[in-house]
C-alpha cells in the first residue's frame, strides 16, 4: 500500500547536522521525498502537532523543545511508508533504541531523540496539514518507481 508519512528532524537532529544522514537512510530504503522545508514551528502549531499528548507530565517540555530552533519538515512516499519509517527510525527512547535504527544510533534520551515520524494513518491525516499546505507536495514520478 502506497503511503504517505510525515518526518520531523528535531532540532537536536538539525543543529547535530544528522540531517543528510538520516534522509540518506530513508531513501536509501526506497521511500520518495514528496515535500521538504525548513521550519521553525509555532506555539500553536506544536500544541496541535502533540495534541494527543496535552495531558502528559512532559507536554510543556515537548511544546517548548520543538518550538525551541528549527526542525527540518518532509512528506515522505512509498510502499507501506508509515511502518517502514517507523522501524527504522526504533523505539522513543534512545536509550533503548535498537542499535542500527535512527534513534539506536544517534539518540541516548527520550526527549532529544531526533526525530519525528507519524505513527499511523489517523496520525499522518493531523499532522500532515500542519506542516504543509496540498500544493506543497509533489506526487513522486521521476519514473524510476520500480526500481524497488
Ligand atoms: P515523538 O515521536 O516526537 O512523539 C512524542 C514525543 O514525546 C516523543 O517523540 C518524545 O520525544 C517525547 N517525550 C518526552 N518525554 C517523554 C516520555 N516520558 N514518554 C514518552 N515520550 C516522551
Amino acid at each position: 500500500m502506497n503511503q504517505r508519512t510525515l518526518i520531523l528532524i528535531k532540532p537536536d537532529g538539525l543543529k547535530r547536522r544528522l540531517s543528510g544522514n538520516i534522509i540518506q537512510k530513508l531513501e536509501n530504503k526506497g521511500l520518495n521525498i514528496v515535500a521538504l522545508k525548513l521550519v521553525k514551528v509555532t506555539e500553536e502549531m506544536a500544541k496541535r502537532h502533540y495534541s494527543v499528548h496535552e495531558n502528559k507530565p512532559f507536554f510543556n517540555d515537548l511544546v517548548r523543545y520543538i518550538t525551541s530552533d528549527p526542525v527540518v519538515a518532509m512528506i515522505m512516499e512509498g510502499k507501506n511508508a508509515i511502518a517502514v519509517v517507523r522501524n527504522l527510525v526504533g523505539a522513543t527512547d534512545g536509550s533503548k533504541a535498537a542499535p542500527g535504527t535512527i534513534r539506536g544510533d544517534y539518540s541516548i534520551s527520550i526527549d532529544k531523540n531526533i526525530i519525528h515520524a507519524s505513527d499511523s494513518e489517523e496520525s499522518y491525516n493531523h499532522e500532515g496539514p500542519i506542516f504543509f499546505n496540498a500544493n506543497e507536495i509533489y506526487p513522486f514520478s521521476y519514473g524510476d518507481e520500480n526500481l524497488f
